[in-house]
């Protein structure tokens, strides 16, 4: 009787302080497998609120603060000028003398004036510096195919042309050669209101006069399915030119709680967390169910899916412009990141491409400013942890989770990708959402010889943890020693609510 007394007590205290051992098992295979793309860890940058003006671009000068640090995570590409204003934006008026630049309006992030002193010259100099590619989004709800054309012979023709020379006149003897070309954004919404008939009638018309000059092979990308809409997928594989097609996008944000109350960014509750991670986790559903349809009108794979806006998007920083939709971001948003980031590696034969909104400033940032101060956030430091699968072939998990169960809800605890890189070193991400329990991960590596492991971890006392200007590393990576080898198997120790990214010896 006594023995039994303890031990309920002991159940008990287990459960109240969470610390029963979680196990999860894991599977990793060397086998021949798709790359993972380094351009899954791109981003977007959008002339909204503070993320080009007062962000990447200040007193008429590219912050180098801002470059130094995107360097240093190795960001493969950045898409840009929208977002929704790609398709108000007509690159004319942001070209030659920066003083005699048109002045126009920005009239869907908060209507303020656009003095377009950040122009295609700017915005090619930043990806020169950061050492990316460049993704532009041409302009198709108020532009024309004229406008688009001109845009690609300024940017890339190498011979003599009024354009080529008005380029070389404004300081760019050489071209650009751009090569990831979006065909519009968001044609179903902001980007023309349009039917998944009519834009794929647009898209053939567009892509026609987009031409490929010497040396300048264009990568076009169609502007795809909000989440969901698998009917718009569809009707765009079925009737748009694969042949000439690169990719076509989707978009998917995570939301905690609806549109018009998403919740705060700093101040929720596990409620909150619980909602975020399980919407976020939902991309694995997305990606799959639009690649199903994509593999039945190319199962070459030859046509990416480019998930080109995503990440969490709560309510703006309170005392902000509600139109510059500044957020701040916690350990949760890095969980996010790094969950999403798992998904796309898993599904590397079809996504090549993505990119996090919005760098600086703007929605799930890498980056805030304040004047002339800079700040990493959690984010960030989830795409330094994770860089190291950029371009390393894909090794194949398979994994058993303990449930992380909240109310009614339960989502799997553990996410895990890895890969080997092109110097034979493989790399282990994963993620334990559970925000109180220990996890314990039993790794079996199939085909894969080692001695020993190395890692990082990033996690913080509490999941709304943020980095601020006063205290800018309080969410930072640090060295993990909870992984060893037992017998054959690697055993990793997951903290609750940590991100951790080990590299076999
Ligand atoms: O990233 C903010 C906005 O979200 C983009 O402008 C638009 O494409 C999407 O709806």
């Amino acid at each position: 009787m006594r023995m039994k007394v303890a031990a309920l007590a002991f159940l008990l205290l287990v459960a109240m302080t969470g610390i029963q051992a979680q196990q999860s098992t894991l599977t990793i295979r060397d086998t021949s497998g798709p790359v993972i793309s380094r351009f899954v860890y791109g981003h977007f940058s959008e002339h909204l609120g503070r993320c080009i003006y007062d962000g990447f671009w200040t007193g008429d000068k590219i912050r180098m603060d801002i470059v130094d640090a995107l360097k240093k995570i190795k960001v493969p590409m950045l898409r840009w000028p929208g977002g929704c204003f790609a398709d108000q934006y007509h690159w004319r008026d942001a070209i030659g003398p920066r003083d005699q630049r048109k002045k126009t309006v920005n009239t869907t992030w908060g209507m303020v004036t656009e003095d377009n002193s950040f122009g295609t010259h700017e915005y090619l100099e930043l990806c020169h510096l950061i050492g990316c590619e460049p993704y532009i989004a041409g302009n198709v709800g108020s532009g024309t195919p004229e406008e688009m054309s001109n845009w690609l012979e300024y940017l890339n023709f190498n011979g003599k042309s009024t354009l080529a020379d008005l380029r070389r006149q404004n300081g760019r003897d050489q071209p650009w050669n751009v090569s990831f070309w979006g065909v519009g954004n968001e044609s179903w919404g902001c980007g023309g209101n349009m039917t998944p008939e009519y834009y794929s009638t647009q898209y053939r018309r567009y892509a026609e006069f987009c031409k490929n000059y010497p040396g300048a092979p264009l990568k076009l990308i169609a502007s795809g399915a909000n989440g969901d809409d698998y009917n718009w997928t569809e009707v765009l594989m079925k009737n748009i030119p694969l042949r000439n097609t690169w990719g076509i996008s989707m978009h998917y944000y995570t939301i905690a709680r609806n549109w018009q109350h998403k919740g705060s960014a700093t101040q929720f509750g596990e409620d909150d967390y619980f909602s975020a991670l399980a919407n976020c986790l939902r991309m694995e559903e997305l990606v799959s169910k639009n690649s199903v349809i994509m593999n039945k009108y190319d199962p070459a794979k030859k046509v990416a899916l480019v998930v080109d806006e995503w990440g969490i998007w709560t309510d703006p920083e309170p005392g902000t412009n509600p139109a510059f939709l500044y957020q701040q971001n916690s350990l949760r948003d890095a969980l996010i990141a790094a969950s999403t980031l798992n998904i796309f590696n898993n599904h590397c034969d079809r996504v090549k491409m993505a990119a996090l909104a919005q760098t600086v400033n703007v929605l799930q940032s890498l980056i805030l400013t304040d004047k002339d101060k800079m700040l990493l956030t959690p984010t960030y430091h989830v795409f330094d942890l994770y860089k190291v699968h950029q371009d390393a072939k894909l090794l194949p998990v398979q994994l058993e989770s303990p449930d992380y169960v909240y109310g009614s809800g339960k989502i799997p605890a553990v996410n895990a990708s890895a890969s080997r890189d092109a110097s034979g070193l493989v790399h282990i991400s994963l993620v334990n959402l559970d925000p109180a329990k220990k996890v314990t991960v039993r790794t079996e590596l199939k085909g894969i010889s080692w001695n020993g492991v190395e890692g990082r971890i990033l996690t913080s006392a509490n999941f709304t943890d943020v980095n601020t200007f006063d205290h800018p590393d309080k969410v930072k990576p640090a060295a993990f020693t909870g992984a060893k080898k037992e017998g054959g198997q690697l055993v990793v120790e997951m903290p609750p609510h940590s991100v951790v990214v080990l590299e076999l010896k």
